[in-house]
Order: structure tokens, then sequence, then C-alpha cells
């Protein structure tokens, strides 16, 4: 199993627009996807259009200490995808954040233990530095930030290296986590804009070395999609956002390339 969580200290810019993306794609492909929405408003769980069982979400594994086998049961298949499953979020998990527990950040770790997953990913809430990033980075091999080509997305991208970075140093959970990349969402590629380069370029700057390609080109019917809670890939005019999302699959798990496209 391999689990990674893609985070940003800023809000709105493409975290879970490219969790589910990046699901789907795995997804399509056969591979075993696990999601896991530690987002309070939910957005990955609606999105994903799942029925929730009242209280048979996340913060059955966050706020407990007993959670061997947790994530398996209480995983539900998305209509999008059979391969794609989802451990639900909900508002809840939002006053948990402040909460002290002993030991509760390795408790979303230990509940994946026995779920049939090749890959998790973790769809993480905007506030760095709290119980349910440490959760998600405790149990995770690697880290991806999503940005938009803009100034506030790029500090939002600096702050969470910052974060990632002490966690690394404070922390003995998880000493190994890696840094798999910057995504570059909602490229404006029919009119690059002035604003949009200067971003790039300051990320070239900072951390050149992370950011992946192709950026995920804007397009209206991520939005529609996600407003009817379905996959934009299942749209004509959703094909080049998708496409962008097979070539980040490509670099982020080399082992599952499909070839002969
Ligand atoms: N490629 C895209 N084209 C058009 N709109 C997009 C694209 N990617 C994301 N969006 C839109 O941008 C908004 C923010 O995206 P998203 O919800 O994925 O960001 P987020 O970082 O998860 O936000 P939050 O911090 O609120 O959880 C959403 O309305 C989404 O539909
Ligand atoms: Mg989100």
């Amino acid at each position: 199993m391999q689990t990674l969580t893609v985070a940003s200290e800023k809000g709105g810019v493409g975290k879970t627009t490219v969790t589910l993306g990046l699901a789907a794609e795995l997804g399509r492909r056969g591979v075993r996807v696990g999601v896991i929405d530690l987002d309070p408003r939910s957005t990955a769980t609606t999105w994903l259009g799942v029925d929730v069982p009242e209280g048979e979400h996340v913060g059955a594994i966050l706020g407990v200490d007993d959670v061997d086998g947790a994530a398996a049961d209480l995983a539900l298949v998305t209509p999008w995808n059979a391969n794609v499953s989802v451990v639900p979020g909900s508002r809840d998990i939002a006053t948990l954040e402040t909460a002290h527990q002993e030991y509760g950040d390795l408790r979303l770790k230990r509940s994946l233990t026995g779920w049939d997953r090749d890959v998790v990913l973790i769809d993480s809430p905007n506030r760095q530095g709290g119980f349910l990033i440490r959760s998600a980075l405790t149990a995770s091999d690697r880290v991806a930030y999503t940005t938009t080509p803009d100034e506030d997305g790029r500090a939002g991208v600096e702050w969470a290296r910052y974060n990632v970075a002490r966690f690394r140093q404070l922390s003995p959970l998880n000493p190994n986590l890696a840094e798999a990349g910057i995504i570059v969402t909602r490229w404006p590629d029919t009119v690059v804009t002035r604003d949009a380069r200067t971003a790039i370029e300051a990320l070239r700057e900072t951390a050149g070395d992370l950011l992946l390609t192709p950026f995920i080109p804007e397009r209206v019917i991520v939005r529609s999609a996600r407003a009817g809670e379905v996959w934009w890939g299942d749209f004509d005019r959703g094909a080049v956002v998708a496409d962008a999302f097979t070539q980040l699959a490509d670099a982020l798990w080399p082992d599952t390339k499909e070839t002969g496209r």
C-alpha cells in the first residue's frame, strides 16, 4: 500500500479535485484506491456520491483507540468507479482539531492495516500543523502539494512545505515522509496571464525540482461534474483534464503506467 497526502495551507487550490482526479485515473487502470476524506467540510465525500450511514465516518477512526481494520470497515465504494472507495468525512471531526489526544496521531495509520488498497489518497483541510494534518502525514509515505498559478497559491505551498519540514524534524512518527511534488491546477492554458507566469517562475525558483507537469487546465466541466457528483472524465469536454491526470499518475506511480497507449 502506498499512501499520499494532498496538502496546501491555502483553501480552494484544487486539493480535493486533485485527490479525486488521481483516484479516478488510478481506478480506471485497475488500481485499488482508497480515499480518506479528512476535510470537515467533506467535499470529496459529497462529490463521490456515497450515502454515509449515521456516524460511520473518519471520526470513528480519529476519535477512538481501537482502530485496527477500521478503514476497511468504514469505506464505501463510489458510483464513479468500483475500484475506488472512500472513508467518508464529517463535520464532527472539526472539533478534534484542538482536542489533546495522546497518541491520537497514530490512529489513522493504524486503521489502514488490512485494507485491500494499492494506493491510499488523503484529502486534507488547509489548516496545517493541527491534529488532522498530523494524522495524515503520519499515515503517509509521500505528500503532494497543489497550487493555483497565483501568489496566494504559491504561498500556500511554501507554508505547507514549512509544516512538513517541521513535522519531519519534530515528530518521531514518520521521519521518512517524502515530498512527491507540486501540482499546478486551474492553469489558464488558453490565455496564459502574466500573473500565472510570474507565479510559476517564483515556484521554479524556490521549488523547481518539485514542480510536476503537465499543469491541470482550467475547465468549466470540472465544476459542473462536481455539482452533478460525477467524474469529468465521463464527458468529452473533460478529456483534456483527464489526460493531464493520466500523465500526473504516470509520474507519481510509474509502476501503474499503462503501456501501449
Ligand atoms: N481544473 C479546474 N478547472 C476548473 N475549476 C476547477 C479546477 N480545479 C478546481 N476547480 C474549482 O476550484 C474550486 C476549488 O477546488 P477544490 O475544491 O478542489 O480545492 P481545495 O483546495 O480542495 O479547496 P478547499 O480548501 O476548500 O478544500 C472548486 O470550485 C473547483 O471546482
Ligand atoms: Mg478540498
